[in-house]
């Protein structure tokens, strides 16, 4: 297998360290990225119920395992609790739906997607207020959902739990309140958002972290869109010295970005739904990067959130909602 470096857990668990995301694809695409992600040798999935396509990983995952061209301890699955069920109550009947649609009996990872709630009506749609802007949820008690967080490996639902989104200052307060500490806070983590400060924490804490948006997802571009959003968002494959680092090593901006994340200790989980890409991302082994590149690259450093939730108008408001000071663009 080429994908064969992991970090370990402080549970002991370990996770493969490229994993494949898979925000923003159909069904049919991405039917046949798990397909060629698996024979390329991806083992780290990383989904949640809001990218809509649990049901369509779950067929993928379910031929594979029936015909045995892999095995369920060798799967490394991620997915989430959403941000619509945020509250103690709902942990538990959220991850057995996923359970459901992944067709497994556990997943590897269990993340509270984000620190923020936001309310629903009844057919499932946003809860909008007399302005049009998202109903937040104010209660949101991550001590208390992390409990029932930590009931689901008491019940062997999830091998390992933990946080996506979450600042130092949520992570803090959550490893002052815990039974089973978190394994990982997944965030935005690229050379233009590098939240030193955060990694840095969470390490020295026993907290992994996994890079989304590690390539700076182009694809997001299209998303804001579709909601009326219009940002110019810089393009991380083509800065002058990722490229010029990548010339160096006869490889692309792409691997360049991602070696350096790995490099640096932390996981990532690039999406592709190209054959060709996704075999490309995890072919990161065969190259080094120099201590003055990494150095090159960690200095790149210009604050730039790009997934920073504004398709979610209103949520703002919500008294969790971290990411506003950080906006620089
Ligand atoms: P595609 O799915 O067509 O390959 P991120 O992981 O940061 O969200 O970035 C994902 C975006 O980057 C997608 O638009 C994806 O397009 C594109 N992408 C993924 N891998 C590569 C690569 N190796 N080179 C260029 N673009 C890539």
């Amino acid at each position: 297998m080429v994908n064969t470096k992991f970090l370990t857990f402080n549970n002991g668990e370990k996770m493969p360290v490229i994993g494949i995301g898979t925000w923003q694809a159909s069904d049919e695409e991405i039917e046949t990225a798990i397909d060629a992600a698996l024979e390329a040798g991806y083992r780290h999935i990383d989904t949640a119920p809001v990218y809509g396509n649990e049901k369509a990983i779950g067929r993928v995952l379910k031929r594979w395992l029936d015909a045995g061209k892999v095995k369920r301890e060798e799967l490394f699955i991620v997915t989430k609790l959403p941000p619509i069920s945020n509250r103690p109550h709902e942990v538990e009947p959220t991850i057995k739906k996923s359970l459901e649609d992944l067709q497994l009996d556990y997943v590897d990872l269990y993340l509270v997607h984000t620190p923020f709630t936001i309310n629903i009506n009844e057919d499932g749609s946003f809860k909008l207020d007399k302005d049009g802007l998202m109903e937040v949820d104010v209660t949101t008690d991550h001590a208390a959902t992390w409990v029932a967080m930590e009931a689901l490996v008491e019940k062997g639902l999830t091998k390992s739990i933990g946080v996506s989104n979450f600042s130092k200052d949520q992570v803090a307060r959550l490893l002052k309140n815990c039974k089973i500490r978190p394994a990982n806070n997944q965030i935005e983590h690229h050379v233009y958002l590098q939240q030193r400060d955060l990694v840095d924490f969470c390490k020295s804490e026993n907290v992994t972290v996994t890079a989304y948006s590690p390539l700076g997802s182009k694809g997001i571009a299209k998303f804001n869109a579709d909601k009326g959003i219009v940002r110019d968002l810089p393009d991380l494959m083509d800065i002058p010295e990722v490229k010029e680092i990548a010339a160096t090593h006869g490889k692309t901006p792409a691997q360049v970005l991602l070696r350096w994340i790995i490099d640096t200790g932390v996981s990532a989980i690039p999406k592709s739904t190209n054959p060709a890409r996704l075999k490309q991302n995890l072919n990161l082994f065969d190259f080094e990067l120099t201590a003055e590149e990494v150095a090159k690259l960690s200095s790149l450093d210009k604050n730039i959130r790009i997934c920073d939730f504004a398709f979610f108008h209103g949520v703002e408001r919500h008294p969790e909602f971290t990411f506003k000071n950080q906006y620089t663009s």
